[in-house]
């Protein structure tokens, strides 16, 4: 039986001529192994193993980290907030099946494991967040921007997510936080958010983006935080229309803001005030944010952007389930997805504008495992795809999530999986929030050369690694977009044990297949 992992985290340090400690760095020499295909006109094909040699370079330094939240007065924000304060202050509370005490399920980096090798004791389980130095939640410094004036500790109360009794512990540590005055242009919501809208900024798109950059830098100053990171968490907008001239290219998205077009969203002048203040920008809903002219400003300005839409759900179970299926030579001929919530995100949802962000996020998820078969379906084949959402205001964050999986299978015969998912929507969504802005952070630290390079690189500033959390992968420009959640998975674990010179994990145990 595997171990579990130690209860304190144990140091780990490699034992290998390809990995050195500084006091600054973690540097590793690592091998990337890869497979060049070549197909002929014949349609043959010729499979060349590539070896590619990286130098990684990983700062050891863990900085002081602030972070802005973008609807910090939601349930999610609340939630991440409370969360946060419960563990740093190790708040327990009574429940009526016994005392409950904070934790970070929920969150890959803070709560799963990853196989670390094998030794005497058998295999080795180490916490994720052990293999390099990451920020700890609970030293994260938290403050942002909400439509809405109510201050954290009233936002936890109308988001009826935690028990009553632990509520009222942290009541003193968060009614001291207020949002800031944010940017509220109601066409881009549901008309029915207009009730909450009592702290907004006004002026010209180009005044309210100024004042949304002078706060990060007055958060930065007067918090004394090291660097800070911005995620949306706000409403689900409106798709933007991408309009040439408009929004298609950075300097065209500068000027259109400078001129006040309609038809750039608060979530873009956010995106683009942070860029501007070289600060990674996290997208965690659906609609896109990011239009070219953003993506190419992120581009030029080298920061990070990342998202799009937590993947938190009956779309996570979904990038499993259809990854199951159709790996297992199984072919899913239809998806029907319902769901019902009556939080403040299922009133916004339930405007055809807002809904239809939602349902394109939602219904992309499958198409790289379908495109991954064509054993099982032609090119341009896929399975039928319908996504329900009704608002419910009765079942509040508990969102009932009921889906239908039919597939056909050997000598068309039909099986259908049915599945009901019933569970508080912030509580499966908070913890991505940490392990996006931990691991971006971590991203910032990472540096490399490829080959003969000699300059050190960063990632590409569209930070694909974030894709686990996302059900709308945001990927560099013409590179693959990975749906699968153990792909995803794998993609993380690996690539943080190539900064520390581990080979990516095989499952191969050869070790125990000798005679
Ligand atoms: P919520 O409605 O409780 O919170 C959103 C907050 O944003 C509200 O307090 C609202 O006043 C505020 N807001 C709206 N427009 C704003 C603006 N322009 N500037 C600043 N604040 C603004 O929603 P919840 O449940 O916290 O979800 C937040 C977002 O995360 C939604 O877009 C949702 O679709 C997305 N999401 C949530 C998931 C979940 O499981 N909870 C999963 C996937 C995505």
């Amino acid at each position: 039986l595997p171990q579990a992992a130690e209860p304190k985290m144990a140091r780990i340090e490699v034992n290998s001529p390809n990995v050195s400690y500084t006091s600054d760095f973690i540097q590793s020499k690592y091998v990337y192994q890869n497979t060049k295909v070549d197909r002929d006109v014949s349609g043959n094909i010729t499979a060349t193993p590539i070896d590619t040699v990286y130098l990684f370079r990983t700062q050891r330094r863990v900085p002081k980290l602030g972070v802005m939240l973008v609807g910090w007065g939601g349930n999610n924000g609340s939630t991440i907030t409370a969360t946060i304060l419960a563990n740093k202050h190790n708040i327990d509370w009574p429940t009526k099946d016994g005392l409950q005490k904070p934790n970070y399920f929920g969150s890959i980096t803070q709560a799963s494991t990853v196989l670390l090798g094998t030794g005497p004791e058998g295999e080795v389980y180490v916490p994720m967040k052990s293999l390099l130095p990451m920020v700890d939640p609970d030293d994260l410094v938290l403050d942002g921007w909400d439509i809405s004036s109510k201050n954290l500790a009233d936002s936890m109360e109308r988001a009826r997510v935690l028990d009553y009794n632990l509520q009222t512990q942290l009541k003193p540590y968060m009614e001291n936080f207020k949002p800031r005055p944010s940017i509220y242009i109601p066409e881009f919501i549901a008309a029915n958010q207009a009730e909450r809208a009592d702290n907004v900024l006004t002026g010209s798109k180009q005044e309210m983006m100024t004042k949304i950059r002078e706060d990060i830098r007055e958060f930065k100053k007067s918090s004394g935080v090291d660097k800070v990171i911005v995620l949306w968490t706000a409403n689900t907008e409106r798709f933007s229309e991408i309009i040439p001239g408009v929004n298609d290219t950075a300097e065209n998205l500068i000027s259109s803001i400078r001129n006040n077009e309609t038809e750039v969203s608060p979530s873009t002048l956010f995106a683009v005030a942070s860029i501007l203040e070289g600060v990674s920008f996290i997208n965690g809903s659906p609609q896109n944010t990011f239009v070219p002219g953003c993506l190419e400003l992120a581009e030029k300005k080298c920061v990070f952007v990342g998202g799009d839409d937590f993947k938190s759900g009956q779309t996570k179970l979904k990038s499993v389930l259809v990854d199951f299926l159709v790996s297992a030579g199984i072919k899913p001929r239809s998806i029907v997805s319902y769901n019902h919530l009556g939080n403040n995100d299922g009133k916004n949802l339930s405007a055809p504008q807002t809904f239809r962000s939602k349902e394109i996020s939602k219904s992309n998820v499958v198409d790289d495992m379908v495109n991954s078969n064509r054993v099982l379906y032609s090119q341009g084949e896929t399975p039928d795809h319908c996504v329900v959402i009704k608002y419910v205001p009765h079942v509040g964050d508990s969102k009932r999530a009921m889906d239908e999986y039919t597939s056909e299978i050997m000598m068309g015969g039909t099986n259908t999986l049915v599945i009901h998912n019933t569970c508080e929507d912030s509580l499966l969504a908070s913890p991505l929030i940490i392990d996006l802005i931990v691991l971006a952070e971590l991203c910032e630290r990472i540096q490399f050369k490829v080959g003969n390079e000699t300059q050190f690189q960063k990632f590409n500033p569209v930070l694909s690694f974030l894709s686990y959390m996302c059900k709308a992968p945001l990927v560099p420009r013409g590179t693959p977009v990975v749906n699968s959640l153990f792909r995803q998975r794998c993609c993380i674990e690996n690539i943080l044990r190539a900064c520390i010179g581990l080979s990516p994990i095989n499952h191969m145990l050869l070790e125990y297949k000798m005679h």
